[in-house]
């Protein structure tokens, strides 16, 4: 516990960057669900299984065969962190000239993009954040037949869907909107890659809101959407359950054999990645776990027990509640400070400084840098408060919904805040602020 004071001496500190504070200054950490869950007891115990051979070790097949009993791609290759997975993929398939159209990039993904000398697409539709629709991270697919169009078939390497989409709200994708970019995909002959960090979550509400899905399993759900894709990044930090990990997979055979040589010469031999056996086997039971239909209907009403108490409370937040977080609505709960003076990151810390709540912006400051250097307003103004899994209690979260229920009634008095250093690309993490 701490006091206000000492918050306040912390945010200085910290450059107003809830990245920069030390992890034992925060009471409820709300900034990432990516690695941050608890394991489970008998994914402890996998981890004693762990077999540490530099080559072909049992964990290694362990590993590769449950990924595939959900993603039957041919390919499949470990890589440390999702960002890897992205960073050798669009290596090998970006560069200059080239367009990657996805329903919403992540901002690694983007990144990762933007860093080969690609330019990185958003086609999903900015729905107004109170608006209900079942399936709000779905691609726009008249918007994906005009960027194919406007920049021809050989300048787009690879379609990208993440799912869940994570930068509008955790929203899910349909098996629907799945097939629709998939017939896109096929009519020009361009492959499809899944962003699949959520996608139990996602599978989840497919099940739950998309006609016709309620009585399949949820295995069979996630099998439906790799069936259509032809390959996937993962961070296994999410719905892999671990706290580190990730993979590469696809069907090509030749594009395989340019990602491990990409894979060899930055994260390891392809049959541990950037892993270890011990990670590997982790990872092998989360697979088994987060697909259970008790922990899914667990995790997502937790994430709504937060999200449905603060709307009911005048909270503007993004609806329907996404999966893995609620996103608070900077932009109408504080429409007296400017975009460009970080409505996101203000409300961010304030709700630090409040109550100890460390969530994460996602807004301008994370989406607003261009690549050449200019600076627009993001297309939402978000705080994403994201939880972990399985490590949070009810009482834990009551005490959230009081301290943004706190902040919210002296919205009007919080002021924005500029940027006084920072780096040239994912800013967000590293640059210092100051109040205006
Ligand atoms: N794709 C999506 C949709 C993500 O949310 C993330 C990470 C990544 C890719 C990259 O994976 O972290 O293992 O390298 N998102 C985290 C978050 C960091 O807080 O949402 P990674």
């Amino acid at each position: 516990m701490s006091t206000r004071e000492q918050r306040r001496a912390c945010l200085a500190e910290a450059g107003w960057n809830l990245f920069a504070l030390h992890a034992d200054d925060v009471i409820i950490d709300l900034l990432t669900d990516s690695g941050t869950g608890a394991m489970s007891r008998d994914q402890w115990a996998a981890i004693q299984h762990g077999d540490e051979s530099y080559a072909g070790s049992p964990s290694w097949f362990r590993f590769r065969d449950a990924v595939q009993a959900l993603f039957p791609f041919r390919h499949v290759i470990p890589t440390h962190q999702g960002r890897a997975a992205e960073r050798i993929l669009f290596s090998v398939i970006g560069g200059p000239g080239k367009v990657v159209p996805s329903n919403a990039h992540f901002d690694t993904t983007r990144a990762n993009v933007e860093a080969s000398g690609a330019v990185a697409l958003d086609l999903a539709p900015v729905y107004p954040p109170g608006e209900i629709h079942d399936f709000k991270g779905d691609m726009d697919i008249d918007a994906l037949e005009r960027a194919i169009a406007d920049h021809g078939r050989d300048a787009i390497p690879a379609v990208c869907m993440t799912v869940t989409n994570n930068s509008m709200g955790g929203q899910p994708v349909s098996l629907a909107n799945l097939r629709a970019v998939r017939e896109v995909c096929d009519r020009h002959g361009l492959p499809l890659f899944l962003d699949a960090c959520r996608f139990a979550e996602n599978a989840w509400f497919i099940k739950l809101r998309e006609p016709g899905q309620s009585e399949r399993s949820i295995p069979d759900i996630v099998r439906d959407m790799a069936a259509l894709a032809d390959g996937m990044t993962m961070s296994a930090k999410k719905d892999g359950l671990a706290n580190i990990g990730g993979w590469l997979a696809m069907h090509d055979d030749d594009l395989a054999e340019r990602c491990r040589t990409q894979l060899i010469l930055t994260e390891g031999f392809p049959t541990y990645g950037g892993l270890a056996g011990r990670d590997l086997e982790a990872i092998a039971q989360g697979l088994a776990e987060v697909v259970d239909e008790d922990y899914l209907r667990y995790r997502i009403r937790s994430t709504a027990y937060l999200g449905e108490a603060l709307a009911a409370r005048g909270v503007p937040v993004v609806q329907p509640i996404g999966g893995h977080a609620v996103y608070l609505d900077a932009r109408s709960l504080l429409p007296h400070i400017p975009p460009l003076e970080y409505p996101g990151q203000a409300l961010a810390c304030a709700l630090y400084e409040e109550g100890g709540i460390r969530g994460c912006e996602i807004g301008t400051v994370m989406f607003g840098r261009q690549p050449d250097g200019s600076e627009v307003p993001a297309r939402q103004e978000l705080v994403r408060l994201a939880i972990p899994r399985r490590t949070y209690t009810q009482s834990h979260i009551d005490y959230v919904i009081e301290v943004v229920e706190r902040v919210a009634a002296r919205a009007g008095s919080l002021a924005g805040l500029r940027i006084v250093d920072a780096p040239a690309a994912l800013r967000h993490f590293t640059a210092r602020f100051a109040p205006n």
